[in-house]
């Protein structure tokens, strides 16, 4: 996939926990690595906690919040 390959998913930040993005194809993490999504709907992580980045597993949930 190239970079001129643009999705343009709906993106919903949920409180205190992960991005939810809705109609992409792939994502972009971090280090720049290319993800494929299989998924109607992934939830990645905003709190930089999870064992499976960039997908959220759920960890922020026992984050104690500030
Ligand atoms: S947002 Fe859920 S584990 Fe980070």
């Amino acid at each position: 996939m190239s970079e001129a390959d643009f999705d343009h998913p709906d993106i919903v930040l949920e409180p205190h926990g992960p991005m939810l993005v809705r109609g992409a194809s792939t994502i972009r993490d971090a280090e720049g690595t290319l993800h494929r999504v299989e998924r109607p709907v992934v939830a990645l992580c905003r709190c930089d906690k999870s064992s499976r980045k960039p997908w959220c597993d759920g960890t922020h949930k026992v984050i104690p919040r500030r």
